[in-house]
């Protein structure tokens, strides 16, 4: 078959050599963006991740030795290059690598894509709250940027929680959402349908709140600044980010009524773990 992507080489079977298209640092050292070619024939369901790979020749200088990592999509199936949002872990094998390249230079994406942190997860619900710490931002850009997402939920909170300012990353994209042209064209009445709800943990920030997700979901305050109330008909919960994070907010929800969705079981709660 024709390869349509003349930046997109198939180097095996299982993954191919995309480019670098573009890098944005939010936070020098901690946090960048970036976008690269799309593999030809790669599809994937927003909230999925992929798995990216980078050369080390940092560590291993004579080999091609490819360390791979699990990145969610940022970007929404319908983009024609795909966007991932990065954490620079000190010493990390993958992030001190990625965080070095250039426009231009070389990643590898792995041919399939994974994941179940989907809305098909949910076979019914009325408000759909994205509970994001750090990172864990990613997946909910691309749900929300999908017009199908629209179509499935009336409401759609976005409750992204890092511990300073600094890190509340793609405001723009996100107070932008109201304006966008394919889900305006899509969408009835969106702007009255989404909410974004930022929350700064270490230090005091003018509109947003300052305390952990599970504090704001136990004393009421996530309930009172979205003015929805919880109920098992209609609130489906998708948590991403620190394990520590899902599991206290899991178990916070448990206490309120609520369960994973499983296959074959329905429930309200759809969770991703970083690391
Ligand atoms: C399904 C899935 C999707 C993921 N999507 C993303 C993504 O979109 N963006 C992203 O930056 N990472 C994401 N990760 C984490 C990513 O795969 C790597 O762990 C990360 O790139 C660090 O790699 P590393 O080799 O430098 O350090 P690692 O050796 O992999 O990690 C070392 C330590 O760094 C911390 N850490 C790792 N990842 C993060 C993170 N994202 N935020 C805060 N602390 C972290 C943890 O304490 C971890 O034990 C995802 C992980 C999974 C399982
Ligand atoms: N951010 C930095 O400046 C920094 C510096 C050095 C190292 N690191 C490393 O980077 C990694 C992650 O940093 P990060 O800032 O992106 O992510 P993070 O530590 O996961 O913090 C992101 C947000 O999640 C909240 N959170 C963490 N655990 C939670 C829990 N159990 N329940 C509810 N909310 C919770 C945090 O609140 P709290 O603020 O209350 O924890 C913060 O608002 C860590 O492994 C850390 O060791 C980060």
């Amino acid at each position: 078959m024709k390869n349509e992507n003349p930046s997109d080489t198939q180097i095996s079977d299982k993954y191919t050599r995309e480019v670098i298209t573009g890098i944005r640092t939010w936070v020098p050292g901690k946090l960048f963006s970036f976008t690269c070619t799309r593999p030809t024939g790669f599809r994937f369901t927003a909230g999925q991740f992929a798995r990216l790979g980078v050369n080390n020749t940092l560590q291993l200088p004579n080999e091609l030795d490819i360390v791979w990592r699990a990145y969610s999509m940022v970007s929404s199936p319908y983009d024609e290059h795909l966007e991932f949002f990065s954490i620079v872990v000190p010493d990390g094998a993958f992030t001190t690598h990625l965080n070095q390249l250039k426009v231009g230079d070389t990643i590898f994406v792995d041919k399939t894509n994974f994941g179940f942190l989907t809305t098909a997860r949910f076979e019914s619900g009325n408000d759909l709250w994205l509970l994001g710490s750090g990172t864990g931002l990613a997946p909910f850009i691309s749900i929300l940027h999908d017009p199908a997402t629209w179509e499935q939920f009336q409401n759609i909170i976005l409750v992204h929680s890092a511990r300073t300012a600094e890190e509340l990353v793609y405001q723009e994209t996100i107070h932008g959402l109201n304006t966008h042209p394919m889900l305006l064209e899509l969408v009835d009445n969106l702007p009255n349908r989404f909410q974004y709800i930022p929350v700064v943990t270490r230090e005091v920030v003018a509109g947003t709140l300052g305390q952990r997700i599970t504090s704001l979901l136990t004393d009421g305050q996530l309930l009172e600044k979205s003015g929805l109330k919880f109920s098992q008909e209609d609130s489906r919960f998708m948590i991403c980010g620190n394990p520590d994070m899902v599991t206290d907010i899991r178990n916070t929800l448990k206490t309120m009524g609520f369960g994973p969705a499983r296959r074959n079981k329905p429930g309200e709660i759809a969770v991703e773990n970083y690391w």
